[in-house]
C-alpha cells in the first residue's frame, strides 16, 4: 500500500504533476481531461493513497480495471522521477472498453469524455452493493426543501461513491401554471452545468452572466405549453432552475457558438442560490480545458492550477509550461473547474 507516499510526495520540494502525456492521434481531448481530473485534489488523493481499493465492494479489481488505471496514472503523474511524457495507452485500453465509442484516435468532444469517465470510476467505487426495492414513496405534499432531501437521500441510496461525493450537485426545476399558480418542482441530480451564452449588445458576456441566464425564468407557451397538473390540461407555464444542492466540484461546459465567443473564466464567484444559504462560500477556479479551432479538427490543451504548489500551469499534450493566472483569465474556455471554498470550515 502507498499510503504514505502522497505525505512524502507533498514534503518532497520537487515539483509534482508537472508530466505531460503523449497524444495517441488526436486524443488531446483525453489528455486535456485527464489533467484537470490530476489537479482535483480530493480526487488526486484518493488515487495516490489506493483508497479505491476500500470501496470496491463486491467488486474484485479485475472488475475495477478502469479505476486501477485512472488511478495507476494518477500516480505515475505524481510520482514520476522525471518530467518526460508519459503515454496513456493502458488507460485508453479500459476506457474505450466501458465506453467504446473511444475506440480508435479520432477527436471527441471534452465534456463527453469526462462524462463516461466519472461515470465508469463511479460505477466501480459505488459504496451501494444492494439497491433499495419497493415502490418509491410520494414527496409531492412536502415543502420544496424537505422534498429536496428526500430525493437527494433517495438518489444517495443508489449512487454512493466518491465520485458522487465531489461532483454531483442537485437542480431543482419548478413549473408554475400561469391559469391556476400550482406549482409543481423536480429534483434531479447533475454532474455538471451546460451554460448557454446570452446575447449582449455591448460589452463582454461574463459567466455570472450565463448562470443568470440559466437560472432565469422561462415562459413556456405555444408549441412548448405543458400540461398543468392540476388544470388537467395544457397551460402556459413558467420554468426556473435553482441550484438546490451545490457540489464540491462545479463543473461548467460553456456552450459557445460562432456568434458569441466564450466569456473569460473568472478566478471564482459567489455560490448563491435562493434556497440555500452559502453567502460566504465562493467557488474558485482551478482548471480550465480549453478548445482551439473548428469542433471537428480543433485542437484541446489544459491549464491547471497545480494543488501543491498552488501555480497555474499549461497543458498542451506532451509540453507541459509555466503560466500565469492573469493569462488563465484572459484566455477562453470551454470546460470550467470549480472548487468549492467553505469559508466557515476553513
Ligand atoms: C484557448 O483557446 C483559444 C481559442 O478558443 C485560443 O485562441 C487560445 O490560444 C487558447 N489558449 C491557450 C492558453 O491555450
Ligand atoms: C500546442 O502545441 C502545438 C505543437 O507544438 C502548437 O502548434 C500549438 O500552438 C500549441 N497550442 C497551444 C494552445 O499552446
Amino acid at each position: 500500500y502507498s499510503f504514505f507516499l502522497c505525505f512524502s510526495q507533498q514534503n518532497s520540494k520537487n515539483a509534482q504533476g508537472l508530466v505531460g502525456l503523449r497524444n495517441l492521434g488526436n486524443t488531446c481531448f483525453m489528455n486535456s481531461i485527464l489533467q484537470c481530473l490530476s489537479n482535483t485534489h480530493d480526487l488526486r488523493d484518493y488515487c495516490l493513497r489506493n483508497c479505491h481499493r476500500g470501496d470496491l465492494g463486491g467488486n474484485c479489481r479485475a472488475k475495477a480495471a478502469l479505476m486501477e488505471e485512472f488511478a495507476k496514472l494518477t500516480q505515475t503523474l505524481w510520482t514520476s522521477a522525471s518530467n518526460e511524457a508519459i503515454s496513456p495507452s493502458d488507460f485508453k485500453t479500459q476506457i474505450q472498453k466501458y465506453a467504446p465509442r473511444f475506440m480508435g484516435y479520432n477527436q471527441q468532444d471534452a465534456q463527453e469524455f469526462l462524462r463516461f469517465l466519472l461515470d465508469g470510476l463511479h460505477n466501480e467505487v459505488n459504496r451501494v452493493t444492494v439497491r433499495p426495492r419497493g415502490p418509491a414513496e410520494d414527496l409531492d405534499h412536502l415543502p420544496d426543501d424537505e422534498k429536496g432531501k428526500r430525493m437527494w437521500s433517495r438518489y444517495i441510496e443508489r449512487e454512493d461513491s466518491k465520485v458522487v461525493d465531489l461532483f454531483v450537485g442537485q437542480l431543482k426545476s419548478s413549473l408554475t401554471c400561469n391559469e391556476c399558480g400550482f406549482c409543481s418542482t423536480v429534483f434531479d441530480p447533475f454532474w455538471d452545468l451546460s451554460l448557454p451564452i446570452p446575447k449582449k449588445s455591448s460589452g463582454e458576456v461574463s459567466l455570472i452572466d450565463c448562470i443568470r441566464l440559466f437560472t432565469k425564468e422561462d415562459v413556456l407557451d405555444g408549441d412548448e405549453k405543458p400540461t398543468c397538473q392540476k388544470c388537467k390540461s395544457r397551460r402556459k407555464c413558467t420554468k426556473k432552475f435553482t441550484i438546490q444542492k451545490f457540489p464540491k466540484i462545479l463543473v461548467l461546459r460553456i456552450l459557445s457558438s460562432a456568434t458569441c465567443p466564450a466569456p473569460r473564466p473568472p478566478p471564482n464567484f459567489p455560490a448563491s442560490a435562493e434556497s440555500q444559504p452559502l453567502s460566504n462560500a465562493v467557488y474558485s477556479l482551478y482548471a480550465v480545458s480549453n478548445h482551439s479551432g473548428t469542433t471537428l479538427g480543433g485542437h484541446y490543451t489544459a491549464y491547471c492550477r497545480n494543488p501543491a504548489l498552488g501555480e497555474w500551469y499549461s497543458y498542451n499534450d506532451s509540453r507541459v509550461s509555466p503560466m500565469s493566472s492573469s493569462q488563465v483569465r484572459s484566455s477562453d474556455a470551454y470546460v470550467l473547474f470549480y472548487e468549492l471554498a467553505t469559508s466557515s470550515r476553513m
